[in-house]
């Protein structure tokens, strides 16, 4: 693992940022993994920033994102996809016919998981995988207890990530109970990861993510297995780890 602590988190963004930057200007149709949440959304503006700036294209990239909400449609104010239109897609040049978002509303849920992973090999995989850790350390929303193997799927939200993704709705009830989302074994074959975890709240997580036992109760843990991880922090985020 490489672990990098920034000053601040804007400049852990900038880092990230930046690392996306590198690698779309070196190849123009590189395949991006994406992830929603608070923490990548200065990122995302720092990406945007860039475009408008004429230093970056999006023209030929393609992406996937890692989860989606069941239930919720496309165009419902919390589905990933609109947060995705709103802080990325629809403020730089990419296609978006070349965004991919699991769909959370789809009659036939098995299927539409089949699909994404057969989408992704089609693509040739993701080159580079951007990831933030939930507090019980699901990264996606594979939450504890899901295999290292894991591929993507339909799985039931814990009462904890209900919880933490409450702030998101008007109310607690609203929040999806399930979610569709890339597997923990498909996250392992991106060709490189980064992590991004922000504020006080996440340091325990990253502390066993980094220095505890590969655990399947720390799904992040098992990311120590991975040839391409870098993690980037702002310091509170660091503060547990010795
Ligand atoms: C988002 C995702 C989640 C979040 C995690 C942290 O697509 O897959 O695993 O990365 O829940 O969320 P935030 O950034 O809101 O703390």
């Amino acid at each position: 693992i490489s672990l990098v602590v920034a000053p601040d988190a804007n400049a852990a963004a900038a880092i990230v940022a930046d690392r996306f930057a590198s690698l779309i200007t070196a190849n123009p149709q590189a395949v991006l993994g994406l992830a929603t949440g608070g923490t990548p959304v200065q990122t995302y503006q720092q990406l945007v920033q860039k475009v408008q700036q004429g230093q970056l294209s999006f023209q030929s990239v393609q992406s996937f994102n890692l989860d989606e909400y069941v239930g919720l449609k496309g165009d419902h104010p919390q589905s990933y996809r609109s947060f995705m239109n709103e802080n990325l897609f629809h403020q730089v040049d990419i296609n978006l016919d070349r965004t991919h978002v699991p769909d959370g509303a789809a009659a036939d849920l098995a299927d539409q998981c089949q699909s994404y992973e057969a989408m992704i090999r089609e693509a040739g995989g993701i080159d580079l995988q951007l990831l933030g850790i939930g507090l019980n350390g699901h990264i996606a929303f594979n939450e504890p207890g899901s295999a290292a193997d894991s591929r993507t799927r339909l799985v039931d939200l814990t009462a904890n990530t209900i919880q933490a993704n409450a702030r998101f709705f008007d109310t607690i009830d609203e929040v999806p109970k399930q979610a569709v989302t890339m597997g923990i074994g498909t996250i392992m074959e991106s060709k490189g990861i980064v992590l991004l975890a922000t504020g006080e709240g996440k340091s325990h997580a990253v502390e066993r993510m980094i220095q505890g036992p590969v655990d399947v109760e720390l799904p992040a843990s098992i990311l120590q297995q991975h040839p391409s991880l870098t993690v980037v922090t702002d310091p509170a985020a660091a503060s547990q780890i010795q």
